[in-house]
C-alpha cells in the first residue's frame, strides 16, 4: 500500500527534512508540497533553497510548490505533514482536518489540547486512539496528530525509563542547536561566539508536553503524569543535535547502573523509521556529544550518558538530533504509526 503524502511548509528546515526522509520512504508518496504565498508557483528547486547534506531528490525538485489552503491540497492526498509556523498552523491545521485530511504535525499549536494526541510511538502509542475522541468531539473525518517540541523528544524516553523507579521530579538545562530555530532563526552575529540563555516559550513546552506524553490514557481522557519539570533553555553555535542536563529524582531509590540499565533495554518498535536500539548509553563521561552522536541510527536514536547520583536521584546528559529525532523523524514516525494503528 502506498499512502499519497503532502508537506504543509515543505521549503523551510523541518520541511526539506521531511522530503528527504519520505522520498525513499516504502509506504509514503509525495504528492504534494506547499509553503507561503511567496514560494507557490515556484518549483521546489527554485523555492526550496535547499540546504541538507543529501541531494535534492529527483522526484520532487520540479514539482511546483502551491499555497498551503484546503483548496490547494489534491484530492488523492491521504496524510499531511505539517511543518508549519505555529501561527499558520493554529489556523490552517483544523481547516484541513475538518476538509478530511490527516494532519501529522510538528507545529506546537494544539499539542496539549485534550482531544489532541501528542505522540512519541515508542513512549506512548496507545495515545493514538484519542482520534477517535477528537473525530466525536470535532465531527472531523480528518484527524490531528501532534508530535512534540525537539528539545521535549531528546530528554522523553530516558524520563520514561526511570519512570520505573516512580518519576518525581524534573530539572532539566537545554543546549540547544541553531536550526532549531529554522533558517532565518538566530542571525550569525547574535550566536558565533556566544551563547543565549533563553529561547521564547520553550521551557514551558518541556514542562508541559513531557507530563501530557508521560501520562495514562483510559480511552476517553489522558491523566497528565503528575511529576514536577522544571526546564531551562539556551541556544548554542551548534548546528543540530540537542544536548540536555537533566537531574532526575525518583520515589525509588536508583542506581546509576540500574538507571543506565532501565534505558539501555527501553524498548524501541518495528516500524521503518523506528531505531533498533532507542536509547545509547554510553559509559565515557564526556558522551554524547552533538558533533559525534547526533547522526546515530539515521539521527533516530536518543544518547545519553554522564550518569551520577544525586540525593534524590539520577543526573545525565542526554541528546538527539533536532530536526530528524526531534522534528521531521518525529512525524513520520507518527504517519508510520498511524498506518499501523489503521487510521491511514
Ligand atoms: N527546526 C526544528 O528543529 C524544529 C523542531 C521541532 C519543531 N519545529 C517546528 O516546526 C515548524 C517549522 O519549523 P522550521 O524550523 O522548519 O521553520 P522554517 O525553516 O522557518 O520554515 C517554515 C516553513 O513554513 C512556511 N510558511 C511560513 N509562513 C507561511 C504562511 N503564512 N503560510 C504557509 N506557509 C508558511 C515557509 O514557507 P516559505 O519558504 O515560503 O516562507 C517554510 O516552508 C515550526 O512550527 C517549529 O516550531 C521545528
Amino acid at each position: 500500500m502506498t499512502v499519497h503524502a503532502g508537506i504543509l511548509g515543505a521549503t523551510g528546515a523541518v520541511g526539506q527534512r521531511l522530503v528527504q526522509l519520505l522520498a525513499p520512504h516504502p509506504d509514503f508518496e509525495i504528492v504534494a508540497l506547499t509553503a507561503s504565498g511567496a514560494s507557490a508557483g515556484n518549483s521546489y528547486r527554485g523555492a526550496a533553497k535547499w540546504r541538507i547534506e543529501t541531494p535534492i531528490p529527483d522526484s520532487v525538485a520540479e514539482m511546483t510548490v502551491t499555497e498551503t489552503t484546503p483548496a490547494a491540497i489534491p484530492d488523492d492526498v491521504d496524510v499531511l505533514f505539517s511543518s508549519l509556523p505555529s501561527s499558520v498552523g493554529r489556523e490552517v491545521e483544523p481547516a484541513l482536518c475538518e476538509a478530511g485530511y490527516v494532519v501529522s504535525s510538528n507545529a506546537s499549536n494544539d499539542r496539549t489540547a485534550d482531544d489532541v494526541p501528542l505522540t512519541v510511538p515508542e513512549v506512548n502509542a496507545a495515545h493514538i486512539d484519542l482520534i477517535e475522541v477528537q473525530r466525536d468531539e470535532r465531527g472531523w473525518d480528518g484527524a490531528l496528530v501532534k508530535n512534540p517540541n525537539c528539545s521535549t523528544i531528546t530528554v522523553l524516553a530516558p524520563l520514561s525509563a526511570l519512570d520505573a523507579f516512580g518519576l518525581e521530579r524534573v530539572n532539566v538545562a537545554t543546549l540547544q542547536a541553531v536550526s532549531g530555530a529554522g533558517y532565518a532563526g538566530v542571525a550569525s552575529m547574535e550566536i558565533i561566539d556566544n551563547a543565549i540563555p533563553h529561547i521564547a516559550g520553550e521551557e514551558e513546552k518541556i514542562e508541559r508536553e513531557s507530563r501530557k506524553l508521560l501520562g495514562e490514557f483510559d480511552g476517553a481522557e489522558i491523566d497528565w503524569h503528575d511529576a514536577r519539570v522544571e526546564a531551562s533553555c539556551n541556544r548554542i553555535p551548534t548546528l543540530d543535535g540537542h544536548l540536555e542536563n537533566v537531574w532526575a529524582d525518583t520515589a525509588e531509590s536508583v542506581t546509576p547502573e540500574e538507571a543506565a540499565e532501565a534505558m539501555r533495554s527501553y524498548p524501541s518498535m518495528e516500524l521503518p523509521s523506528s531505531p533498533e536500539q532507542l536509547i545509547y548509553v554510553f559509559d565515557e563521561p564526556d558522551r554524547p556529544q552533538p558533533r559525534l552522536d547526533r547522526t546515530r541510527e539515521n539521527g533516530m536514536a536518543i544518547t545519553a550518558g554522564g550518569l551520577r547520583e544525586t540525593a534524590g536521584g539520577v543526573q545525565f546528559n542526554c541528546l538527539a538530533h533536532n530536526t530528524l529525532r526531534g522534528a521531521a523523524g518525529a512525524s513520520v514516525l507518527n504517519g508510520e504509526l498511524l498506518i499501523e494503528a489503521g487510521y491511514l
